[in-house]
């Protein structure tokens, strides 16, 4: 191979690389997510999460290129309570914590696999270390 052709190889490598390396920084929020055992009732949402949030917030609140993990510091109980779960379902969320957009209202969720759902990710936070933490803001 002659020396312009490994130049153009190099350059566009270094393309590459970069741009995942933006894309790793600007969506940072991808997190390895252990799921142990689980209630019945958080097996049940765990179904639902997947099948309905898992789009955007990854299988099991791991995070996607289209929405945040919810196994996440911030999504703490003490931070965002499970009020602030059932609302941004019915409601929708605005772009505020992260850089993927807004949530839109998810349609077809009923209470009771609102409330599995919830227990779900609560259960799996604590499996992860994420406790309750008194809001400060
Ligand atoms: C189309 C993508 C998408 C789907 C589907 C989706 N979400 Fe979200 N969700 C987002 C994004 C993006 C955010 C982050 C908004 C921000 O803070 O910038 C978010 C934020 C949240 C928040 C934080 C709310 C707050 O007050 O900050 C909760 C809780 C949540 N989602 C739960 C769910 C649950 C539960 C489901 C399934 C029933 C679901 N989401 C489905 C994209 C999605």
């Amino acid at each position: 191979m002659n020396k312009s052709k490994w130049g153009l190889g190099l350059l566009l490598m270094s393309c590459f690389l970069s741009s995942d390396i933006v894309l790793a920084d600007h969506f940072n929020g991808h997190v390895d997510v252990t799921v142990k055992a689980l209630s019945t009732n958080a097996q049940k949402g765990q179904l639902a999460f997947n099948r309905t949030c898992g789009a955007c917030h990854g299988e099991n609140g791991e995070g996607t290129l289209k929405g945040p993990p919810l196994i996440h510091g911030i999504y703490n109980a003490g931070h965002h309570s499970n009020k602030s779960f059932y609302s941004a379902v019915r409601n929708g969320v605005q772009q505020h914590h992260w850089p993927y957009g807004d949530m839109p209202a998810q349609q077809g969720v009923g209470f009771s696999e609102m409330s599995a759902i919830v227990q779900f990710v609560r259960e799996v936070q604590q499996q992860n270390g994420i406790v309750q933490k008194k809001h400060r803001m």
